[in-house]
């Protein structure tokens, strides 16, 4: 399927590991021009290079999602070098585990900065830019928890809960703009979150033998790879999906109760 991405301008938070450099890669392969952030500018870099060698500008800046000043200064890197911007993709995060009463209000407000609060601030300094695009698309990386409680991952379930209502409610308030506002739902992908998750719980146990231990519930009975939600990234990104908005779509391998 030709999406016809090429020199589209997109901007990935989180993408120095896992699931975000998963999708600055696959946007890189389709010929989009890349902006990437992460909080360590090591692993950044390296993310930058694989992307540049695939024959594409790609800007990448150290900054912390939760950091307003950073925020802005990473986008008015990217209104400096592409002087637009087309594919916003939120998917900086992170895992606090715990139930109710292990989680204290300090932790749950960070993770809430982290997760709600970063995706309205991207939103609301890029709009400008996506305002102006032609095909203009917000893609919200978040989670199957919060559209189903999960009282282990408390902080997850209901952050995400909100983040799910904001991609909701975004989509609408940016309909007439033409913004396409779409969220990305995923159950379990492995990823280095899953590999530091490995190393508190079970040290030393080979990856392959973890997640299959814990992917007895998934009904497919397997976690996910990166490039499995990539492929939908880019795929929203793109002109065939241009009457798709407000959707809440899960990549889980059949996780997640609801309806
Ligand atoms: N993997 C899963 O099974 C799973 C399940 C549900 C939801 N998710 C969500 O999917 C997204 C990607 O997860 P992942 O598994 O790929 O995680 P990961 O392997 O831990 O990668 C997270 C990425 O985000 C960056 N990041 C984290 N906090 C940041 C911050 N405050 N500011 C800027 N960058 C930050 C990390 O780089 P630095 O650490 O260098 O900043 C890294 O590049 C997250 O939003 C996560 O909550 C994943």
């Amino acid at each position: 399927m030709e999406l016809g991405l090429k020199d589209r301008i997109a901007l990935v938070t989180g993408a120095s590991k896992g699931i975000g450099k998963a999708i600055a890669l696959e946007l890189a392969g389709e010929g989009c021009r890349l902006a990437i952030c992460a909080r360590g500018a090591e692993e950044l870099e390296k993310v930058r290079v694989i992307a540049e060698g695939k024959g594409v500008r790609c800007v990448a800046r150290r900054a912390d999602v939760t950091d307003p000043k950073e925020l802005k200064a990473f986008v008015h890197d990217v209104e400096r070098t592409f002087g637009a911007l087309d594919i916003l993709v939120n998917n900086a995060g992170g895992a606090l585990p715990g139930r109710f009463e292990q989680v204290n209000d300090e932790g749950l407000i960070h993770d809430y900065e982290v997760k709600v609060l970063s995706q309205v601030r991207f939103v609301r300094a890029t709009l400008h830019l996506l305002a102006k695009s032609h095909a203009p698309r917000v893609i919200n990386i978040n989670a199957i928890p919060g559209r189903v409680a999960f009282p282990q991952l408390f902080a997850t379930t209901v952050n995400r809960a909100a983040c799910h209502a904001l991609n909701k409610t975004l989509a609408i308030e940016l309909a007439p703009k033409g913004i396409l506002v779409n969220s990305i739902n995923i159950g379990s992908v492995v990823t280095p979150q899953w590999e530091n998750i490995r190393n508190r719980l079970a040290p030393g146990m080979p990856m392959e033998e973890f997640t299959a231990e814990r992917a007895r519930g998934i009904p497919l009975g397997r976690f996910g790879t990166p490039e499995e939600v990539s492929g939908l990234v880019a795929f929203l990104a793109s002109d065939r999906a241009s009457y798709i908005t407000g959707a809440s779509i899960d990549v889980g391998g059949g996780s997640g109760m609801h309806v």
